[in-house]
Formats: structure tokens, C-alpha cells, sequence
């Protein structure tokens, strides 16, 4: 490519409040460029590639941007343009676009390599160079770690040989990096001493896909933002927090990765521990990373742990069932599953927070494949009334207050509460007041990975874990997987149902039930 090719950006790319943080100006990228390594996976097909295209359909890309491919394929570069045209096609949001499509596509290139080939590296450091003259990239470039972890160490160390990692005069390079941060406290610590060798703190981009979702992001708006719900927020007024996140989906085809990982370790310790975080942490003193990390970090380092671990966790496999009307396999028949596998598909904890503002107030977590359906909920559970004027008969089908926080998939919020039933008795019964985002706004809301890469090629790290999160989430998470590697084996659960009867007997213990959602 030549000079002519440049694509000047039209905009001031030079003014220091275009890195995002001032809410007034658009959020525009400036001249950048993103290398995925991984690039032949599902999650670079089906959510990062399609997540490029539509940040440049909403035009929020700069004119120049490229995107580097670096895989063991024999491919050109045309081939690697194909593959994302195709996925583009097939999963993203916005519509198609010749136009916006051929200006990224002439900045696509693709490196065809191991991770350990050199030569690869170098090609790709040519790359880079000869982008940042073609296109105006300007040395800003993040690195895409979409490789399974024990890749990561061999990756890191060669973008630091290559000198990738370094960024040149006046220029920025990030790294990003898929969950799992390691399978427990150690191999965490050891991840991010490695990475830490290369890239500086603020220049890694952890991914927990969670906090790049709009509900997720609405949790501290709802809170902080609003009078009326800190007031009540808190152990005088609620009973009980019970987050789910519920999946209808088995493991699809996972099982290398999920075998030996199992549901706690695979969304507890992330997106879950996150969420518990966001609902109990205290009010911020700015919206930024080092303020959130200070308030998230509050709250893990003071969950503390049952006593009596077996009667108040449980770990269970999904057994055979029904789904949508067909008869599914039972985990430990799926393709490459190890049957004696004792790895869990669902998982329910108990914890507690012990602060002035939560202090005996459990938080029930729980999550599990192949369950009646995918939904993912904070239910605020609040305590009774602390007296009632109405006669007992008048009150018997009224339940507990709730403010549930509905992520995904009915987008929103619903608060439950009693009334009077219109008649000539006095009868009182729960209604629901809701909220959903498609009845109050026009906008729609941006898919998670599409936010997530924006923010790291604008530098906000808001959304994005630290490392001392990681490490505190392992902490709560290690002696329950210890306690359950020694005690035996998981319960079963049929598939297409909530969850095993002994997730109902922990709940039943506190006097409380789960909420069926
Ligand atoms: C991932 C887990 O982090 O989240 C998967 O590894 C899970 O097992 C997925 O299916 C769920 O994400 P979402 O956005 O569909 O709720």
C-alpha cells in the first residue's frame, strides 16, 4: 500500500479528553489497531470479528483501523478478510455496509504462524510498522489473547522478543485477556507475575464479558444515581441477595476446556463474584478504575466463607432430562467428558459480607448449565413488614418485597410488592412494577465485546477487573473446591430443571427458598 493510502482521520485525535473519560464528546477510537491471536476460535468468530465491524458501522472506529490476524492456517490475507466477512455476516447487530465494510477490510491483514515460530513474530512486527504508515495506526495497537492459558506465557514473552509489547514514543500497546485468570490463587499469582514481567498494570484489558453488559453497567447507576434504593440497600431492610445465572445450554462443544474447570471455577469466580461486587460495594468516590477497584475490592476481601461448607455449597452435575420437548444427554455421556468426571455444571454458595452495611445478610449465588431456562438475576430480597394491621387471612399469599435486577435475557428491573386486590375485602397480594429497556429507550444497547474493545483502544478501564480482584475472587473460591475434592463426588440434577434437590435443602435450612425466575 501506498502513502496515498492513509486514511487521515478527521478528527482531533490529539486532544487528551478524546481518551473517553469525558462523557460530552463521543467515544470515538483514535488511530489504532487490534491483533487477535486465537483468531480461527468461537469466541473471535462469533463475538469479536462481528463486534469490530459494528464499533466501525456506529462509527466509532477511526478511518484507518486495522485488524491482524495471527493463526496457524496457510491463509492470505484476502482469506482472513473472507472469514470475517463471513462471520460478520452471520452474527453481527448492526446492518451490512458495503462501504463501511471495504474500509476495514483494506486494513486486514494475517499472520500465519506458531507461537513459538520467530519468523512469524517478525512478520508481524513488519505488519505493524507497515500499517502504521499505511494506514495511520500510530503505533497504538492492543493484542487480542484469545488462546487457551497455557498459551499465554509462550505469547506474552514473544511479543515481548519481538518488541511488540514495547510501545514506541508518544504511542500506546495493551494487552487483553480472556478468563480463566488461572484455575485457582496460585496458577492466578503465577499468570500475573508473567504478564506482569511484560505489560504494566494499566496495560492489561482483563475480559469478564459480564461487566461490558448494559444491565450490569445499570447495577451502580440504579444504586448510586437514584435516592430512593440506597436508604433501604442494607442489612436493616433486606433479608437476602440471591444472584442466578441460569443457562439452558449444556457444554456444547467445550468439553476440553470445561472438564476439570466446572461451573464454579468457570463463572463464579468471574462474572458472579463481579456481580455480588457491583450489588454490595459501597458508593464510589468517582466512576473510575481506581475508584471502582477500591470498593470492589472491599467487598471480596471481606466475603467470608460458611463454617459448615458441605450443608451450605453444593456442586452438581446435570444427569439426562428433558429440554424444549427433546431428551438430552446427561453430562457425563457428552462427547470427550471423562465418565468418572466429577466436575460440576451447577454450583450454589452461600456467602457473607462482613461489613457495618451487610453483616449477617447472606448472599446465595448460583449458576448451572442445562437449567428450565437461561436467565441471569440479583433479586434483593427485603425482610417483612415489621408489623401488619391486616388480619392474618388478609396477607396469605404475600410473599417478601424484591427489587430483582433482570441482566439478561427481559432487560430490566421489577420490584415486587403487596396490594389490595380490588374487591369489597380487604386481601392483599404481590404485583410487580416493571422496567424493561426496550419499552423506555429508543437506543440500543451495544453487545458486550463491542464495548469491552472500545474501552481498551480508549484506555477506560473501568470494566475491567485487576489483578488484585482476580486473586480475592480465588480466594473465596479455593477452599470450596477443596472441600469438594475431598468429599466426594457431585449431586445430579435432570436436565431441563432448576437444579438438585440438595440446592433446595441449603436454602430450606436458612428457613428461605430460591426463587424461581
Ligand atoms: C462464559 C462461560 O464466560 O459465559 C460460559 O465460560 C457461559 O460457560 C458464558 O456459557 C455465558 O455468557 P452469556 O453472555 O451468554 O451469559
Amino acid at each position: 500500500m501506498t502513502e496515498e493510502a492513509v486514511v487521515g482521520p478527521a478528527l482531533d485525535w490529539t486532544n487528551p479528553l478524546r481518551d473517553g473519560r469525558d462523557r460530552r464528546l463521543p467515544r470515538i477510537a483514535g488511530p489504532s489497531g487490534l491483533v487477535i491471536f486465537g483468531v480461527t476460535g468461537d469466541l473471535s468468530r462469533k463475538k469479536l470479528m462481528p463486534a469490530v465491524y459494528d464499533l466501525a458501522n456506529r462509527g466509532m472506529l477511526p478511518p484507518g483501523f486495522s485488524l491482524v490476524g495471527f493463526a496457524r492456517r496457510d491463509w492470505e490475507d484476502q482469506d482472513f478478510a473472507q472469514v470475517v466477512h463471513d462471520s460478520v455476516r452471520e452474527h453481527s447487530r448492526t446492518e451490512f455496509r458495503e462501504e463501511v465494510w471495504q474500509q476495514l477490510a483494506e486494513g486486514m491483514r494475517f499472520i500465519p504462524g506458531d507461537f513459538d515460530d520467530d519468523t512469524a513474530f517478525d512478520q508481524l512486527r513488519q505488519t505493524v510498522d507497515d500499517l502504521d504508515k499505511a494506514r495511520g495506526t500510530s503505533g497504538n495497537y492492543a493484542f487480542y489473547l484469545s488462546v487457551p492459558p497455557k498459551f499465554f506465557p509462550k505469547v506474552v514473552q514473544q511479543l515481548q522478543k519481538h518488541g511488540l509489547a514495547d510501545a514506541p514514543e508518544g504511542s500506546w500497546r495493551r494487552a487483553i485477556i480472556e478468563k480463566p485468570f488461572g484455575r485457582d490463587l496460585t496458577s492466578a499469582r503465577e499468570l500475573n507475575t508473567l504478564v506482569h514481567e511484560v505489560f504494566e498494570p494499566d496495560q492489561v484489558f482483563r475480559i469478564d464479558h459480564y461487566l461490558g453488559k448494559e444491565t450490569v453497567q445499570n447495577i451502580l447507576a440504579l444504586r448510586f444515581a437514584n435516592q430512593m434504593y440506597e436508604p433501604i440497600w442494607n442489612r436493616s431492610y433486606v433479608d437476602h441477595i440471591q444472584i442466578t445465572m441460569a443457562e439452558d445450554i449444556g457444554i456444547g462443544g467445550r468439553a476440553g476446556y470445561y472438564d476439570g474447570i466446572g461451573a464454579a471455577r468457570d463463572v463464579i469466580q468471574n462474572h458472579l463474584l463481579q456481580l455480588m461486587a457491583l450489588t454490595a460495594m459501597e458508593e464510589p468516590i468517582a466512576f473510575d478504575a481506581e475508584s471502582l477497584l477500591t470498593e470492589k475490592l472491599k467487598v471480596l476481601k471481606s466475603v467470608r466463607l460458611p463454617e459448615k461448607l458441605g450443608e451450605h455449597t453444593v456442586l452438581a452435575q446435570y444427569a439426562e432430562g428433558w429440554q424444549g420437548g427433546a431428551k438430552v444427554l446427561g453430562y457425563l455421556q457428552e462427547d470427550g467428558i471423562d465418565p468418572q468426571s466429577k466436575t460440576d455444571t451447577y454450583a450454589a454458595i452461600k456467602l457473607e459480607v462482613d461489613n457495618r452495611r451487610w453483616a449477617g445478610i447472606p448472599f446465595y449465588l448460583r449458576t448451572g448449565k442445562r437449567l428450565g431456562r437461561r436467565v441471569t438475576e440479583i433479586a434483593v430480597v427485603f425482610k417483612r413488614a415489621p408489623h401488619s394491621p391486616f388480619d392474618s387471612t388478609a396477607t396469605e399469599e404475600l410473599g417478601q418485597n424484591a427489587i430483582v435486577i433482570r441482566v439478561q435475557p427481559d432487560e430490566g428491573m421489577t420490584v415486587r410488592f403487596g396490594s389490595k386486590v380490588p374487591g369489597t375485602s380487604m386481601e392483599i397480594r404481590d404485583v410487580s412494577m416493571d422496567f424493561a429497556y426496550g419499552e423506555s429507550f429508543t437506543e440500543s444497547s451495544p453487545e458486550a465485546y463491542e464495548r469491552l474493545i472500545l474501552d481498551v483502544l480508549l484506555g477506560d478501564a473501568n470494566l475491567f477487573p485487576r489483578h488484585q480482584e482476580v486473586e480475592e475472587s480465588w480466594k473465596i473460591l479455593d477452599p470450596i473446591e477443596e472441600y469438594w475434592a475431598r468429599h466426594g463426588k457431585p449431586a445430579q440434577y435432570p436436565s431441563g430443571s432448576w437444579g438438585p434437590e440438595e440446592a433446595d435443602e441449603m436454602l430450606a435450612r436458612d428457613g428461605r427458598s430460591w426463587r424461581r425466575p
